[in-house]
């Protein structure tokens, strides 16, 4: 592939004390309905967890409402039923559509420079950037590219076809990004969000990379808050064991 562009979107969870906000997952978890789950699936997600706190936090009536919406095979009724919270999300509807469960985790947006990962130690590793980047990625093809080249251009994608006509003398591609099979999902105000949010293309596509990193990272809250614990007790404890010190050497000294 070649060079592909990644935004850096700024994300509430970032940083040591980020968080997930509960009206973004729920916003993205709209549009992954409406919208991305006529393709893809989220097979590793259990539908109960949409009720969990740190998370989009749903009240369980509507999460038992909104599992009805999936059918999934019961193997003792040996027929299809509607999902309760117990089962998961489908897998995706589409073969072609990867999971989307932990995409966000699946792929950096950030890289370099020269392989040293620096941008990553500064940026994030760039999941959820990478998705929302994905997904105002969309632009006409370049002029290089014949007309009947299969698939989308797509500025954020680096591993999809580029034409040869596209490429240099060394076979380096000429363009950012690729081709990619999936036509473009998001052109803004594909939902009405019900906490009357603007659903412009940039704030829809923040919102689904929101939600996804939700469902590969659904415990991040937890492991944050178990980190500060974690370096508030090893600080207590090295100026402890340094005054314990200073005391055991004392008579020596
Ligand atoms: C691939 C996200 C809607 C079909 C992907 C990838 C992501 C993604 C992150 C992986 C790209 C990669 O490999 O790096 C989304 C989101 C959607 C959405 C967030 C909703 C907003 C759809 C819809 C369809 C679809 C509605 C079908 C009509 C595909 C296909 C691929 C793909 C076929 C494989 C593309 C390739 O490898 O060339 N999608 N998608 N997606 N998606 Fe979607």
């Amino acid at each position: 592939g070649g060079a592909a562009h990644v935004e850096d979107f700024d994300f509430s969870f970032e940083g040591p004390f980020g968080a997930y906000d509960t009206n973004q997952l729920q916003r993205g978890l709209q549009v992954y309905t409406e919208v991305c789950s006529a393709c893809h699936g989220l097979k590793f997600v259990p539908l109960r967890t949409l009720a969990d706190e740190g998370g989009p936090h749903m009240p369980e009536d509507q999460v038992r409402a909104y599992s009805e919406r999936y059918e999934v095979f019961d193997a003792e009724l040996d027929d299809f039923r509607p999902a309760t919270p117990v089962d998961h999300f489908p897998v995706s509807a589409l073969d072609t559509a990867p999971d989307l469960s932990l995409m966000a985790k699946k792929r950096a947006g950030f890289h370099g420079p020269y392989g040293l990962g620096i941008n990553q130690f500064l940026k994030g590793i760039g999941g959820p950037e990478y998705i929302a980047s994905l997904m105002v990625g969309y632009e006409e093809a370049p002029e290089c590219a014949p007309e009947d080249f299969p698939g989308s251009y797509n500025k954020a994608f680096a591993n999809g076809g580029i034409p040869d006509s596209c490429k240099d003398d060394h076979g380096h591609s000429m363009v950012e990004g690729s081709w990619i099979s999936m036509a473009q999902p998001l052109y803004g105000d594909d939902v009405e969000y019900a906490d009357g949010h603007s659903a412009d293309l940039h704030h829809e596509a923040a919102d689904v990379a929101a939600f996804l990193m939700w469902t590969a990272e659904p415990k991040m809250m937890a492991r944050k808050q178990a980190g500060f614990a974690g370096v508030i007790f090893l600080t207590l404890l090295s100026v402890l064991l340094y005054l314990t010190n200073k005391r055991l050497w004392a008579p020596v000294k």
